[in-house]
């Protein structure tokens, strides 16, 4: 938090530091990634292999986002697995089933974006946070997939501060990740729009149909003496708000919400309902900084997509807003043996109109389980466009 409490106007040094960041991060990658790749080719410097911008609905009108939430990356092989059962390979199970699962998922959704929702890395347990990252995100740059991430409450805990993690994520390959919006001055890093526009050869094809807001919900703060868990400030709030508008004007495009710690009120759906599994307490931040009401009123959110509690993988809706846990994924991080780790893909396909594709008509989302047969399990639609949720019904 010293980061991001730093006065502004201090001195030419910190502009000049902060300049030389990105530069000392991309060194760093050159080098770790010559690290990790023995191709003695390798040695010509790289430049970052860019995802397709902006990211485009396929031409079969529909556009899959893979949610990957908590996955604890340690070292890689040395590191163990938690909570998993005595026929779980023991010392053979590490953060390589980590990888093992997210290349599955990979290869049977063939999801066309990735977004890795904090908690990345388990800092306790990674001795160089950028080779953790790397060998976290490297199936998504292996096969190619764009990838979009936040932070945790755990990733800053190893080598780098949650800046220089950003930074470093906006520059690995295939990142759509952005460490704050250009022309605002945000709390924290890793706040950032990603707009999904219409297929190639549609009329649609400058306009983005889907709106992707990512934000940072930071670590742990303590408040009046007492410790509680980061949350979401006004500041990023009045970006989120002023973006959405701007937005709107286009076109009334749905959207979609990624962060990292849950809000208080999630907690409320243990007696409103909720589909999925509420194994434990939500762990949030004891500040309520209206997020939901920023949300409620913005009226282009339709879901959150959140992490941090990794027994919890339920959606339930609040005021018309779905907020849906992506479930553990990592196998160093805590979890319950013999329930499967898992992820959440979120599917959403447009509208056909008579000679092109037209907006967004549906969103769903369901869980895959690291079981033998990738079981999909509670598949439910979150959003239909010719029922608008904005009488605030409830689709349970
Ligand atoms: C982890 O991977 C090892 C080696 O492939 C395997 O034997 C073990 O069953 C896996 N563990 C889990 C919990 O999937
Ligand atoms: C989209 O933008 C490109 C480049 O500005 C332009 O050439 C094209 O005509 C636009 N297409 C449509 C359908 O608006």
């Amino acid at each position: 938090m010293e980061v991001a409490e730093r006065p502004m106007a201090s001195s030419h040094l910190a502009a000049l530091v902060s300049l030389l960041i990105p530069c000392l991060l991309a060194l760093l990658l050159l080098r770790l990634a010559a690290v990790l790749d023995p191709d003695p080719d390798a040695a010509v410097p790289r430049i970052k292999a860019a995802a397709p911008l902006p990211l485009r609905f396929r031409h079969d009108g529909a556009f899959k986002i893979l949610q990957v939430a908590d996955m604890h990356f340690g070292n890689g092989a040395t590191t163990r697995c938690r909570d998993v059962g005595p026929e779980g390979g023991g010392a053979r199970c590490s953060d390589l089933n980590t990888t093992r699962f997210l290349r599955r998922v990979i290869e049977a959704e063939k999801p066309d974006l990735i977004a890795f929702t904090g908690d990345n890395i388990f800092g306790g347990s990674a001795t160089d946070a950028a080779e953790s990252l790397l060998r976290a995100i490297s199936p998504a740059i292996e096969y190619r997939v764009p990838w979009a991430a936040i932070l945790g409450n755990h990733d800053q805990e190893s080598t780098m501060t949650r800046e220089e993690l950003m930074t470093f994520m906006s520059l690995m390959d295939y990142s759509v990740s952005q460490v704050n919006p250009p022309g605002f001055l945000v709390h924290g890093f890793g706040n950032y729009h990603v707009g999904i526009h219409g297929p190639f050869g549609s009329e649609l094809v400058n306009t983005s149909l889907l709106n992707l807001y990512f934000l940072d919900s930071g670590d742990r703060e303590m408040v009046n003496g007492v410790k509680t868990y980061g949350w979401i400030r006004e500041s990023q709030l009045a970006w989120l708000r002023s973006t959405s508008l701007e937005l709107q004007k286009k076109i009334h495009a749905p959207a979609l919400a990624f962060f990292h710690i849950p809000i208080p009120e999630v907690r409320g759906l243990w007696y409103s309902g909720f589909k999925g599994q509420y194994q434990e307490g939500v762990a949030c931040s004891s500040v309520h900084s209206g997020v939901l009401g920023t949300l409620v009123s913005m009226g282009d959110v339709k879901s959150v997509f959140l992490g941090h509690d990794h027994l919890n993988d339920f959606c339930g809706n609040l005021n018309g807003i779905w907020f849906c846990y992506g479930g553990g994924f990592g196998y160093h991080a805590y979890g319950r043996p013999h329930w499967p780790r898992r992820a959440r893909i979120i599917y959403s396909e447009l509208k056909k109109g008579q000679r092109s594709w037209l907006e967004v008509d549906s969103i769903s989302t369901w869980k895959l389980l690291d079981d033998e047969k990738l079981s999909k399990i509670d598949e439910q639609v979150i959003w239909r466009h010719s029922t608008d949720d904005s009488d605030h019904r409830v689709y349970l």
